[in-house]
């Protein structure tokens, strides 16, 4: 099945269309920076661009950075607070005149890697944790999605993990590839130490540098790197769409 996949992310929004038997990208990708403000009226403008680039039709699936329950917003996330409570799949058929399923972006990534990627075939318990803006969770168990599971926000010092090792943090407080993994090692641990997972997988932009940071983290679990990385979003979101994840 051909799907429009779409992945929103804090700085860009990108969309392809996906060949869901094969993870395969049949188009080329469209990216288009993500409008600031990122207000639910500003980022439905966008997301409309990306559909009327490809003059879409057909199935749609986006992924998105914010705690969701079946389409609606939690909370903002790192988008803009005015998202809370919004119905974000409606919001996108109102403004795109085609049907959306709307599911988290990390879960979206991680459909793609359980699918196509490193987690093919892996049973038992497969955390998927992607290390970007934030840090986004997908958890699996025999090869399916528990959804919305947020992982990041697992609290250390009084605050969310995410505030202290995400992607963004390193950059933001520049620390080296060696101190920031020394951080992701207690991260690892602390989930390590909740879920027992069989797998850990690292996804998200730091992924492409896992050998920079890896041997900071001691965990008894295994932990290898995601296969889709960029692409894994819109892959993901693709999948969600096919399968009808609500
Ligand atoms: C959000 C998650 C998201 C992750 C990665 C976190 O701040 O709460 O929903 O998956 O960032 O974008």
């Amino acid at each position: 099945m051909k799907v429009l996949g779409i992945d929103i992310g804090g700085s860009g929004i990108k969309g392809a269309i996906v060949d869901t038997k094969t993870g395969v990208l049949v188009s080329e990708r469209h990216r288009i920076a993500t409008p600031q403000p990122a207000t639910p009226e500003n980022v439905a403008a966008t997301l409309k661009k990306i559909v009327d680039h490809f003059n879409w039709k057909g199935k749609a699936g986006c992924g998105f950075p914010t705690p969701l329950l079946h389409g609606k917003c939690q909370s903002g996330g790192n988008l803009h607070k005015s998202w809370k409570g919004v119905q974000a799949n409606d919001l996108f058929k109102k403004k795109s005149g085609i049907d959306f399923t709307v599911v988290n972006d990390a879960d979206a990534a991680a459909l793609a890697e359980m699918n196509f990627g490193a987690g093919k075939d892996k049973e038992g318990l497969v955390a998927v944790i992607t290390l970007g803006t934030g840090i986004g969770s997908g958890l699996f168990y025999n090869g399916e999605l528990i959804q919305n599971t947020e992982l990041g926000h697992v609290t250390y010092k009084n605050e969310a993990f995410e505030n202290y090792a995400a992607d963004s943090i390193r950059k933001k407080e520049d620390l080296s590839y060696t101190k920031w993994g020394k951080r992701l090692n207690k991260y690892f641990n602390h989930i390590e130490l909740i879920l027992s997972p069989d797998l850990f997988i690292i996804g998200g932009g730091a992924s492409k540098k896992l050998d920079r940071f890896i041997d900071e983290i001691e965990t008894n679990s295994p932990i290898i790197p995601a296969e889709n990385k960029n692409e894994a979003g819109i892959i993901g979101a693709a999948i969600a769409a096919a399968e009808g994840i609500k």
